[in-house]
């Protein structure tokens, strides 16, 4: 699968960095060649050694050293990769990238690289939740940075939470779907709903949810990096817009449903967001005021129209390939079979929202794919690495579309 890619394996300071051992013959294994780089702090969790031995190549270190500079040089090293991973990738790493510093070799050949770079953060729970933590990693995500995890668990240092690097396998799997970016989906056009919505109850309160938006935008990206041409139907959000797809940005449900229905035909729809049910009738023009009325307005709810049904329903407009969502917290698949054939979409993804599962709040998913032929059980995964496994199962599906055309 990988066979001739080359890739520029940073390692930063980190327990996981013993993880990354493990990736290096994973990576190796499939026909990829792999150098590395450690930063000093890295060298303190596993040795040079240990990485030369496992990649067969030089190791580098330092940015001063005669010897390293002489033989490959900064620049060198940062141009002859496919693809740069940094893994791990500690608060400290990620905070000198996005501040763009250049203090060590690993950061240096971060700066100069022309190339496509993936982290895989790890860090203490608090460390990734701190405020700086997530507004560098905005920021890298902004910049196109790609990201595998962190995903939940126990963490080296005791406690438990987001922060655990993502598995060696996982990051292979999203390594493989990078490369697979720009053939698997090109051709094909996606429309992806993301976020929430917000129904306006007057000219200044509206009705909404908690939808963050994180998933359906990651998805976008995911068909976007395998090469189809997408169309991200986003209510409000903090997300930032993913690399190379195009956003439009709508409040209410009826401008979703205008907006994706403007932008078919499509051959991929994939229904994440989440629609508010209702919407107030008639919001009035004017503010409600408390002053002088009385009792407190009654609302009255309408039904909003139903995105992922009418789309599934569009008859010879119809995507192909049609893909929503649905959360539950018991009889998961029983409840997610009658909600496929109620919207008539081909595959539910039901995220499985129990408590037990630490879905609500948390970084990680737990999905069950329904199609018409059964049920398929994934791992607790990130949000990204649900994208990046939906991405790679829906262009699966166009391959063998392909293949029986
Ligand atoms: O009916 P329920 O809200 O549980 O269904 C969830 C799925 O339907 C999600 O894929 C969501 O994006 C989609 N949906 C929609 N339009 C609505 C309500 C839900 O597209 N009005």
């Amino acid at each position: 699968m990988l066979e001739g890619r080359r890739i520029l394996l940073i390692l930063s300071g980190g327990i996981a960095a013993y993880k990354s051992l493990d990736l290096i013959r994973r990576l190796r294994e499939r026909g990829a060649s792999v150098r590395g780089v450690m930063t000093e702090a890295a060298q303190h969790f596993v040795t040079p050694l240990s990485v030369a031995a496992l990649s067969e190549e030089a190791v580098y270190t330092d940015l001063f050293s005669l010897k390293d500079e002489s033989e490959m040089g900064h620049i060198r090293l940062s141009r002859e990769a496919d693809l740069i991973v940094v893994a791990p990738a500690s608060a400290d790493i990620i905070a000198r990238m996005a501040a763009g510093m250049a203090n060590d070799l690993a950061t240096t050949t971060l700066l100069a690289t022309d190339k496509p770079v993936l982290i895989a953060p790890t860090m203490n729970l608090q460390m990734w939740a701190h405020a700086a933590t997530q507004a560098n990693v905005a920021l890298l995500d902004k910049r196109g940075i790609l990201r595998v995890g962190p995903g939940s668990g126990d963490l080296a240092c005791g406690e438990v939470g987001s922060g655990r690097m993502a598995e060696p396998l996982e990051i292979v799997a999203v390594i493989e779907s990078f490369f697979h970016r720009s053939t698997q989906l090109k051709g094909r056009r996606a429309i992806v709903t993301s976020g929430p919505t917000h129904e306006p109850i007057d000219p200044v309160r509206f009705i909404a949810n908690r939808s963050s938006g994180k998933q359906g935008h990651a998805i976008a990206a995911a068909l976007a990096r395998m090469g189809a041409e997408t169309i991200l139907v986003s209510g409000p959000t903090v997300e930032p817009d993913p690399a190379g797809v195009r956003v439009i940005r709508i409040e209410t449900a009826r401008d979703m449903l205008a907006a994706c229905e403007a932008s078919l035909p499509a051959d991929i729809a994939v229904c994440a967001a989440a629609v508010a049910d209702w919407r107030v009738e008639t919001p009035p023009q004017q503010k409600l005021k408390k002053e002088g009325s009385g009792a407190p307005p009654a609302l009255k709810l309408v039904e909003n129209p139903d995105i992922l049904a009418t789309l599934s329903g569009a008859g010879n407009r119809r995507p192909r390939l049609v893909v929503g969502f649905a959360a539950e917290t018991e009889k998961i698949v029983e409840h997610a079979k009658a909600k496929r054939a109620r919207k008539g979409c081909d595959w539910i993804l039901a995220n499985d929202v129990s408590p037990a599962t630490g879905t609500f709040g948390g970084d990680s998913n737990t999905i069950h794919l329904v199609d018409g032929t059964g049920v398929e059980d994934w791992p607790a995964l990130s949000k990204s690495d649900v994208a990046a496994r939906l991405a790679q199962r829906i262009a699966s599906y166009f391959d063998a579309v392909k293949a029986a055309e």
